[in-house]
């Protein structure tokens, strides 16, 4: 036998022995590290958290922003090991309407003409909210015929622009308080809750392929909040408007994942709607260490083994995807280092720890025997 031969029966073995490895052993120590290690001879990875999702039907995506795409090192990453991208703020309205009637779509284009050269799924976010408007839009006192015009309009010009480019859109964005109640907002205070169903009607004529959903924080696990998200979410569905899922945004705390976050996915199932995770970190205090980082890997494989287990649960987005674009230390002082790769884009034990939970998780595909 040729010595290229041999290299090659060598390869298929390994190969061979990684794949069943995959499929059979249990999240392990040793699993991990071959999940992180694993490399065809030519020197690319393996696989990706992309691709191991994508094998379950499921899309493990991150958000991204503009600034962020004259770092090569970071855009090389981005554009290779993820299936799906967020733009974390070209989107919103302070951006694409800045000016009453003014419509700026360059860098979301440019967002997006990037995930489509690269196979990568788009989530729109976020047509209504109350953050990041322009000053024009909240320092005027409309009336509601008024309000009712313009988010028509914004809603209508958006997602037209976009119609085709977008698998779902964050229609309306953390329209709860804490227990439940609508939150006060200028959408709620001069249109009443009847602004959530307008929103998503006028999204669907705009873009009737388009995947509709309502996004909030703190409704991950059982709760008042989500509890209201449900009932929202039944009352929609019962009125006929058209909403297609629920975004659990998923802003964390290690050790702090929610036990019913299962459940809570699993829940909305029965309302026939989607869930995706939109937003996922999960921050410690700082400064890191090694059992912070244990903690924060059993975290992120909790929260992805949860998706993975309910057929309706469409896809993992993380908020960015390395500590060095993370939001949250300028928000919660003295906590960060939420995401999988480092400040410095290396992988923490959360990538691997992910990279573990796609590929050792039993899909919910029927196996061979079975109906
Ligand atoms: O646009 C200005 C720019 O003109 C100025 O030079 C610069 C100076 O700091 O600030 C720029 O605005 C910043 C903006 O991001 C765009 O970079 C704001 O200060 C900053 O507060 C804003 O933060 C964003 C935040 O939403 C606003 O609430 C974060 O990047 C973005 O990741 C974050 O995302 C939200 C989701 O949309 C909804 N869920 C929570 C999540 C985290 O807060």
């Amino acid at each position: 036998m040729s010595r290229s031969h041999l290299r090659h029966r060598r390869m298929i073995g390994t190969l061979a022995m990684a794949a069943a490895a995959a499929i059979l052993v249990p999240l392990s120590t040793a699993n991990v590290a071959a999940a992180d290690t694993a490399r065809p001879s030519h020197g690319a990875p393996a696989s990706t958290l992309g691709r191991l999702a994508a094998a379950h039907g499921k899309y493990f995506g991150s958000a991204t922003d503009s600034p962020e795409l004259s770092d090569a090192a970071y855009v090389s990453i981005l554009n290779s090991e993820f299936g799906q991208i967020t733009p974390g703020n070209d989107m919103k309205w302070a951006y694409t309407e800045p000016a009453q009637g003014q419509f700026v779509f360059a860098k979301a284009d440019n967002i997006l003409a990037m995930a489509r050269a690269h196979g990568q799924s788009v989530r729109g976010h976020t047509l209504v909210w109350h953050n990041q408007l322009p000053d024009w839009l909240t320092s005027t006192a409309w009336t509601a015929p008024q309000l009712d015009a313009v988010l028509k309009n914004h809603i209508t010009t958006e997602v037209g622009h976009f119609r085709g480019e977008v698998r779902a859109w964050d229609v309306v964005n953390e329209p709860l308080n804490e227990d439940g109640t609508y939150r006060q907002t200028m959408w709620y205070e001069t249109l009443g809750a009847g602004y959530i169903a307008k929103a998503l009607t006028w999204a669907h004529a705009a873009d009737p392929a388009a995947k509709l959903y309502i996004n909030d924080y703190n409704i991950d696990g059982l709760g008042a909040k989500s509890d209201a998200m449900y009932n929202l979410v039944a009352s929609l569905k019962a009125q006929g408007v058209p909403i297609d899922g629920v975004g659990l945004q998923a802003h964390l705390i290690v050790g702090q994942v929610p036990s019913t976050i299962q459940k809570n996915i699993q829940r909305f199932a029965a309302l026939g709607v989607e869930v995706a995770i939109t937003e996922l970190d999960i921050r410690m205090d700082l400064p890191r260490d090694a059992a912070k980082d244990a903690q924060q890997a059993a975290d992120f494989s909790t929260v992805v083994g949860a998706c993975l287990a309910v057929r309706t649960c469409v896809g993992i987005t993380i908020w960015d995807y390395t500590d060095k674009y993370s939001w949250v230390p300028s928000v919660f002082t003295g906590q960060g280092a939420a995401l999988p790769y480092d400040e410095n884009l290396a992988k923490k034990p959360a990538y691997a720890a992910i990279a573990a939970v796609l590929s050792t998780h039993r899909t919910l595909a029927p196996r061979p025997g079975r109906s």
